[in-house]
């Protein structure tokens, strides 16, 4: 299930958020140097703002699938290295982890529009993107959210904006998330960017 809006880093924030509440007792957020950094900080802001002791562990990129034992809570991996154009094996990568018992959170920023993507059949958990690279939205077009439809229904958005409420316009006091994806909703979204795009 998807979501368009807000920007790359909100829905790696949101996706993070999401996939660490699923898996309480596990400290640890598994990256890559490949990565871009701004997954990285978004991720080290978390961790900051949980105060819990999370860890985010940053190994070489050839070195991820080791990396994964029953200790990582989530992987955190762009598919597409955006200096080299190296490419994860996403099917691969997506069964160890989640047989080592961790959740998956794909950046298709590099993959959206240029390669092939079957998030469903390699049972990816959490996805995200942008549309201002292959998908030629341009510049602040919005990004994306993809929630597994098995999780779409219990994920905690972590940004709690009105429009992700289960009833937005009846301006309750109190949060109630949307039905589905639709909870992955921050804020107003950027209309005229949706329509370019
Ligand atoms: C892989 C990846 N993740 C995150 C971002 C950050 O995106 P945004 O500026 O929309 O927050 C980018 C931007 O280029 C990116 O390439």
């Amino acid at each position: 299930m998807w979501f368009l809006g807000d920007t790359l880093s909100i829905k790696v924030y949101q996706a993070l958020a999401a996939a660490l509440e699923m898996r309480p007792e596990r400290r640890v957020i598994l990256s890559d140097s490949g990565n871009f950094p701004s997954d990285l900080y978004m991720a080290e802001g978390l961790i900051k703002a949980l105060g819990r002791g999370d860890e985010l562990r940053v190994v070489a990129p050839d070195e991820v699938t080791d990396a994964i034992t029953d200790e990582v809570a989530v992987t955190l991996l762009t598919e597409v290295d955006y200096r080299n154009g190296r490419l994860h094996d996403m099917g691969e990568i997506t069964r160890r982890a989640q047989d080592a018992g961790a959740v998956t959170i794909w950046d298709l920023a590099h993959s959206a529009g240029a390669l092939p993507v079957d998030l469903a059949g390699c049972g990816a958990d959490f996805a995200v993107g942008c549309t201002y690279k292959y998908l030629n939205g341009g510049p602040g077009a919005p990004a994306f959210i993809y929630v597994a439809p098995r999780h779409a229904t219990r994920a905690s958005p972590a940004l709690s904006g009105w429009l992700g409420h289960a009833a937005p316009f009846a301006f309750e006091a109190g949060y109630r998330p949307g039905k589905g994806i639709e909870r992955m909703r921050v804020g107003t979204p950027p209309v005229l960017a949706m329509a370019a795009l």
